[in-house]
C-alpha cells in the first residue's frame, strides 16, 4: 500500500485545480479529479508495482501520470487540450529547491506590484459576459495580477508557470461560479465584502504556498505528458506499454472547453468562441457551440464500429419524442466511434499481457440507456483482448442506473 504521505502528496498536486473559499463556502471547479478517482486510479498503480511504463491516453489534469511516477514507473500520456497539456506538465515537473524559493520571491514581488497598483493591468479576456463571473473589483485585481506575473518573471521559468497555476486557483476562488452539480452554474454576482489590499492579495499569497507545498514533493519516477489526440495514440507515443489507466471522457454531453473557459482565456489558449467549439470538435465527447451544429449534418463513415447493442441505442434516442433525438443520436455515435478509433490505435502500443483499466460511467438520453461499459467490452473482445470485465465501481447519483464501471481487459 502506498503511505499516507504518497497520498498526501498526491492530492497535493492533484489538487493544483481545486479550491475551497471559506469566506463565501464555494468548491472550486475542474471536477476532472473527483476523489474517489485518485483513490482508484491510485491503487491500481500500487495493485501492479512490476508494470514499468504506465499509459494514460486521456490525460485530463495528469493524476494518472502522477500517481505512476511517484511510484517510481514511467508514466505517460496523453492529452488533446493544450490548456491540460500545460497544466499536467507543470504538476508532474520536478522543482529544485532553488525554484521554491525564487518563486516564493517572485510572488512576493508581484504582490507588491499588485498593491501599488503600478503596472498596467492586462485587458479583460474576452470571456461572453465577464461580469458574471466576477465583480469589478476582484476583475481589476485579476487583471495587475495577471500582469504583474509576466513582469517579474521570465518566459518558461519554474516561477512563471508555479505563479499561474496559484493565478488559476484564485481566479476561480474569486469567481461566482458555482459547483452543485457536474458542471457549472452561477451565483448571483454579490460584492464580496473584502478589501482589495489584504484580503485578494493574502488569498493569492495562500494559493501559491499551497501550489509550492504540492512542487516542493519531487516524484520518484519519470512522468511524460504529450499534446495528442488519442483516437491515434500510437502516433504519439513510442514503446509498448504493461499498463494503462484511464479514466476517458463519458458520453455525457461534457465539454472541457466550455468547463475550462476560463484557465484557457485568462491563460491565452483560447482568444474566442469558434476556436473553442473547433477544439471541441477533435476531443471526445464534448459538443459545445460550432460542435454541436455540426453533429447535425454528421454521418458515420464507413468503417464505424458496428454493434447491433449500439444500433438498438442509436436507434431508441433517435425516436425519442424529442426534437433533439436525432443529433443526439449522432453525439453517441460520434463518440463510440471515435472510442473504436482509440482502442484500434491503442493495440499496436501495448506489450503482451498489458492490462487495461477505463474507468467510465454509462448514461441515459431521454430514458435510453447507453451501456458504456458493455460497449467498450465487446469493442475490446472484437479486437483480440481477453480477461475483460465489468467490475462496478459506484452508483453516480440517485438515478438508480447510473453506474461507474472499471473496464478490465488484458491484451493476449
Ligand atoms: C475524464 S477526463 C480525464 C480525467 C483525468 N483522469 C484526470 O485525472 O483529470 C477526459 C480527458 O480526455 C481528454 N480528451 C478528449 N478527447 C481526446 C482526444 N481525442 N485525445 C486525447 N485526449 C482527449 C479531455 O481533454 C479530458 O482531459
Amino acid at each position: 500500500m502506498s503511505t499516507v504521505l504518497e497520498r498526501e502528496q498526491l492530492r497535493q498536486r492533484a489538487d493544483y485545480t481545486y479550491k475551497f473559499n471559506s469566506k463565501t463556502g464555494r468548491h472550486g471547479w475542474l471536477r476532472l479529479t473527483p476523489a474517489y478517482s485518485v483513490k482508484i486510479v491510485e491503487e491500481l498503480i500500487v495493485d501492479h508495482d512490476q508494470a514499468k511504463r504506465v499509459l494514460d491516453p486521456f490525460c485530463g489534469t495528469g493524476t494518472t501520470a502522477l500517481s505512476a511516477a511517484y511510484h517510481g514507473h514511467e508514466g505517460v500520456t496523453i492529452d488533446i487540450n493544450p490548456f491540460l497539456f500545460w497544466l499536467a506538465q507543470i504538476k508532474t515537473a520536478r522543482y529544485a529547491p532553488q525554484e521554491i524559493v525564487a518563486t516564493h520571491n517572485a510572488c512576493t514581488s508581484v504582490l507588491d506590484l499588485v498593491r501599488r497598483q503600478s503596472i498596467e493591468p492586462v485587458p479583460a479576456p474576452p470571456i461572453h459576459n465577464i461580469d458574471r463571473w466576477w465583480n469589478a473589483q476582484s476583475l481589476n485585481f485579476l487583471k495587475l495580477l495577471r500582469a504583474a506575473i509576466t513582469e517579474v518573471t521570465h518566459d518558461d521559468s519554474a516561477e512563471r508557470t508555479l505563479l499561474l497555476i496559484a493565478f488559476c486557483r484564485s481566479l476561480i476562488g474569486l469567481s461566482n461560479a458555482a459547483f452543485n452539480h457536474q458542471s457549472m452554474s452561477f451565483k448571483d454576482n454579490g460584492q464580496l465584502d473584502i478589501s482589495f489590499d489584504n484580503d485578494l492579495t493574502s488569498a493569492f499569497a495562500q494559493d501559491v504556498r499551497f501550489v509550492l507545498q504540492g512542487a516542493s514533493e519531487n516524484p520518484a519516477g519519470i512522468a511524460h505528458v504529450v499534446l495528442g489526440d488519442s483516437r491515434n495514440p500510437s502516433d504519439f507515443v513510442e514503446g509498448l506499454f504493461d499498463l494503462v489507466v484511464t479514466s476517458p471522457p463519458y458520453v455525457n454531453r461534457m465539454s472541457y472547453i466550455r468547463e475550462l473557459r476560463p484557465y484557457m482565456y485568462w491563460l491565452g489558449f483560447l482568444s474566442n468562441g469558434r476556436d473553442a467549439g473547433e477544439l471541441d470538435w477533435t476531443a471526445i465527447g464534448g459538443t459545445w457551440g460550432i460542435a454541436t451544429s455540426r453533429l447535425v449534418d454528421w454521418s458515420r463513415e464507413a468503417q464505424h464500429f458496428k454493434s447491433d447493442r449500439l444500433a438498438n441505442v442509436l436507434d431508441q434516442i433517435a425516436h425519442a419524442d424529442n426534437k433533439s433525438g436525432v443529433v443526439l443520436a449522432n453525439y453517441v455515435a460520434k463518440y463510440f466511434d471515435d472510442m473504436w478509433a482509440h482502442f484500434q490505435g491503442l493495440v499496436p502500443v501495448l506489450a503482451r499481457g498489458a492490462e487495461a483499466h477505463y474507468i467510465v460511467g454509462n448514461s441515459t438520453f431521454y430514458g435510453a440507456v447507453v451501456p458504456t461499459e458493455l460497449l467498450y467490452a465487446e469493442m475490446f473482445e472484437t479486437l483480440g483482448f481477453t480477461g475483460i470485465e465489468c467490475r462496478a465501481i459506484r452508483k453516480r447519483n440517485s438515478k438508480k442506473e447510473l453506474v461507474e464501471y472499471d473496464v478490465v481487459a488484458r491484451w493476449k
